[in-house]
């Protein structure tokens, strides 16, 4: 074991002493000031992903969540994530739920979490990534709606306005499962009521910042294949840029050790996620067809779920749970990995091999 493994090993094991949310915290605090590893980018050209401005050096980004107060964008980066997707922030503060609110079902290597957009608000993740200026990776901000708003559709149109200059890509995150009501603006007429709120906001900023922020929309993998083919007939009518799938899912596979935690209520992430969320990005590449944009997320802890992901369609891969359990050398593993197999499949870019799975994994059933 090389000692880079061992330093691995030995500080998930620390931080697995610890509660869930304090271990996160710790690791944000040790991210931010500057005690992390810097495995740095990966420097492979078939590995970049070109998106209009947009250069992602490599296709594994660090999914919402993680760094939901923009604390560690930098450090994130420095440890090889080509992408770091903040968030999500509601326009004022808010505290979440009470705790325990994130748990640890490690013998099925997942989580439930119960946060509830717990953030810092608009006002100071504005200042935040504001004194970060530059980053040596593309800068995603995910924005989302708080819980006591009166106006929902509002929170994100000031999430676009806000952000808009500071971000790469915007996302707006509908799909927790822990602000009561939020996963009903998926539904066809809420929705596209919604999104043409929030591409109008976009295009009104064009002008005073000189170029299109993408939008990404991010979706539950609690939705019907049916649901999947209506939102994917909004997302195109209302030109949106870019899908993520999934978000966590409140189901729980009977096939979960832990039965125990299993009871907490929330959405569950990491392996048990894998597969349902692998199905509905397959399911959602079919709906929107070759070109748009689509990030896959849900259960990638090791380099061939990653490469699964693009093979079922993905264009970038995000993860959290996995470096839970695998520690933050995982990125550059994946990295290295999906280098190898564009130059063993004897294609000029990692983009090639989109989809090329995309029958196997669109063809099961979303069960749900
Ligand atoms: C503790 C925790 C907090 C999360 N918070 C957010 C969030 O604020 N916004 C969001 O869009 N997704 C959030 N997610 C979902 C992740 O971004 C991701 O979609 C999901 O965990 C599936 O990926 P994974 O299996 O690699 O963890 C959170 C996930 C976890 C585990």
């Amino acid at each position: 074991m090389s000692i880079e493994n061992l330093i691995n090993k030995v500080g998930i094991r620390a931080l697995h002493c610890l509660d869930p949310e304090t271990s996160h915290n710790a690791t944000i605090k040790m991210l931010s000031t500057g005690l992390a590893p810097s495995f740095g980018q990966i420097k492979d050209k078939a590995l970049e992903y070109k998106w209009g401005d947009l250069t992602f050096k490599n296709p594994v980004g660090m999914a919402a969540g993680f760094d939901k107060n923009a604390q560690a964008i930098t450090p994130l980066m420095k440890l090889g994530f080509g992408h770091v997707e903040v968030g999500t922030v509601t326009p004022l503060p808010q505290e979440g739920n009470p705790k325990p609110r994130n748990f640890r079902l490690s013998a099925d290597r997942a989580v439930i979490n119960r946060y509830g957009f717990n953030n810092d608000g608009h006002d100071v993740v504005y200042e935040r990534i504001r004194k970060v200026g530059r980053t040596p990776g593309v800068l995603g901000i995910n924005i989302g709606a708080n819980k006591l708003s009166e106006d929902r559709v509002a929170d994100y149109v000031l999430g676009v306005k806000r952000f808009a200059e500071l971000a790469d890509y915007l996302t707006a995150n509908i799909s927790s499962p822990n602000t009561p009501g939020l996963r009903d603006l998926q539904e066809k007429d809420a929705l596209a009521y919604l999104l043409s709120a929030i591409m109008d906001a976009r295009n009104e900023q064009e002008d005073r910042l000189g170029r299109k922020v993408p939008v990404m929309l991010k979706i539950a993998p609690d939705v019907t294949e049916e649901a999947i083919k209506e939102i994917a007939e909004v997302v195109m009518t209302e030109k949106v840029d870019g899908m993520i799938v999934s978000n966590t899912t409140i189901a729980r596979p009977s096939a979960l050790k832990d039965k125990v935690q299993a009871k907490e209520a929330g959405g569950l992430s990491g392996a048990p996620l894998f597969e349902r969320s692998t199905i509905a990005l397959a399911k959602t590449r079919r709906a929107v067809g070759p070109d748009l944009p689509l990030f896959g997320v849900g259960g990638v802890d090791t380099p061939e779920k990653a490469a699964a992901k693009i093979f079922a369609g993905a264009n970038q891969i995000q993860l959290y749970s996995g470096m839970v359990y695998e520690g933050q050398g995982l990125v550059k593993k994946i990295n290295h990995h999906l280098s190898r197999l564009v130059a063993l499949r004897d294609v000029s870019n990692l983009q090639d091999l989109v989809g090329i799975d995309n029958d196997l994994w669109a063809d099961k059933p979303l069960d749900l």
